[in-house]
């Protein structure tokens, strides 16, 4: 895998030395946020042909079986405090749909902040996590990218079967997985040198691919269920909600469905 993805990655690409390929790890995450404690510089990627311990957002599991998908995280080191850095999630979001519609011609939606779809089924996610020092500043950045490949229905997991689905299932086409993680790979290092001073660019494009503007959502955390229509995404990359008593407000986590999708219906 290493090797295929170093024969398509262009030559100018340049941070090739510091891709780091494991045939099995537990998460990508969890690897490259103890690189990053360790100095690793810009750059550094590590990529699992399998997860044992995959992570999603809100403490889920990231189901990554062997060769079927894309599990890789790209350690980031922007230079900035967190606070110019809340639409990170969204950034890399919209830069891995770029990466899916020119390898493949589709291009997946985004179910805020995190998840990418298509149709009503998700087709993979984003998992940021951030290192930072007592000020706040941002000792480094991780961007991790889980992707669906080659599954068919039945190789999904009994619980997420029905609301999963994969590139594979879409396109109804084989999928070069070297190719696509090469052009993740130059999208997200793209993505990064933009962060900072394309940041208008990037919501533009973030609320394009956001498949939640303008739904019906309900947003459930520990203490509540509130409903309302999702009306847009602020300079933060967070969700502005008009709620279903009349107020708006801005909402930066919680799990937020979407009537009609991954059978959220009432
Ligand atoms: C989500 O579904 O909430 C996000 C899923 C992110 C999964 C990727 S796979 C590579 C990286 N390593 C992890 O443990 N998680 C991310």
């Amino acid at each position: 895998m290493l090797h295929s993805l170093l024969s398509v990655l262009p030559t100018d690409y340049p941070c090739k030395e510091n891709i780091h390929f494991f045939e099995a790890i537990d998460s990508t995450n969890t690897q490259a946020k103890t690189l990053g404690m360790q100095g690793a510089p810009h750059g550094t990627v590590l990529l699992a042909k399998r997860q044992t311990a995959g992570r999603g957002r809100l403490g889920r599991t990231f189901h990554s079986p062997d060769g079927q998908g894309i599990y890789l995280s790209m350690l980031l080191r922007p230079g900035c405090h967190a606070t110019q850095l809340m639409h990170l999630t969204c950034a890399a979001g919209s830069a891995v749909c770029d990466a899916i519609e020119s390898v493949t011609g589709l291009r997946p939606g985004i179910k805020w902040t995190n998840d990418l779809v298509f149709g009503k089924k998700k087709l993979g996610g984003i998992l940021t996590e951030l290192s930072l020092d007592n000020a706040g500043n941002v000792l480094f950045a991780v961007v991790g990218i889980g992707i669906n490949c080659t599954q068919k229905s039945e190789d999904f997991p009994d619980d997420i079967r029905d609301i999963a689905t994969s590139l594979a299932e879409i396109t109804k086409k084989n999928i070069d997985i070297p190719l696509l993680t090469a052009t993740i790979l130059q999208s997200l290092l793209a993505m990064s040198d933009q962060l900072l001073s394309h940041r208008e660019d990037i919501l533009a494009q973030y609320r394009k691919d956001c498949v939640t503007l303008g739904k019906e959502i309900s947003i459930v955390t520990p203490s509540s269920l509130r409903h309302g229509i999702a009306a847009d995404i602020d300079q933060d990359g967070a969700l502005v909600v008009d709620f279903s008593d009349g107020h708006r407000e801005t909402v930066n986590s919680g799990e937020v469905s979407i009537r009609g999708m991954y059978g959220y219906l009432s």
